[in-house]
């Protein structure tokens, strides 16, 4: 199937940008997340990253997803657990 596509049958997929769309500057911006967390450990001692927030539609599910991606693409080995047993989301991203 096209990228292109792919983007429009599923509209939720769109919000995958990292990988959708790796030269976007939003892709680079997850890219910095990625580096400056690593930052802050020294290699192979982070191994469980949690994100939360108090309110819904923060923007968990979508940085989540995207941060993935761009750890996945660094040859790290990732694993993403949807902790949303309310509305789990990420499956709807990226299956
Ligand atoms: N960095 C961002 N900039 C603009 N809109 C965003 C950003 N991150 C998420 N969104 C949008 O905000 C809404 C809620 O995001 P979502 O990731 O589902 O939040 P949560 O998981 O916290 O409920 C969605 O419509 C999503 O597309
Ligand atoms: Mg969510």
């Amino acid at each position: 199937m096209a990228p292109n596509q792919e983007k429009t049958e599923n509209p939720e997929r769109r919000k995958v940008i990292a990988l959708l769309e790796p030269m976007s500057s939003a892709a680079e911006s997850y890219r910095n997340i990625r580096s400056s967390i690593f930052y802050t450990a020294p290699e192979g001692d982070m191994k469980v990253l949690t994100v939360t927030s108090s309110l819904p539609r923060e923007g968990k599910t979508t940085t989540v997803v995207n941060l993935a991606v761009v750890i996945a693409q660094c040859g790290k080995k990732t694993l993403l657990i949807d902790g949303d047993f309310h509305r789990p989301k990420i499956h709807r991203l990226l299956g």
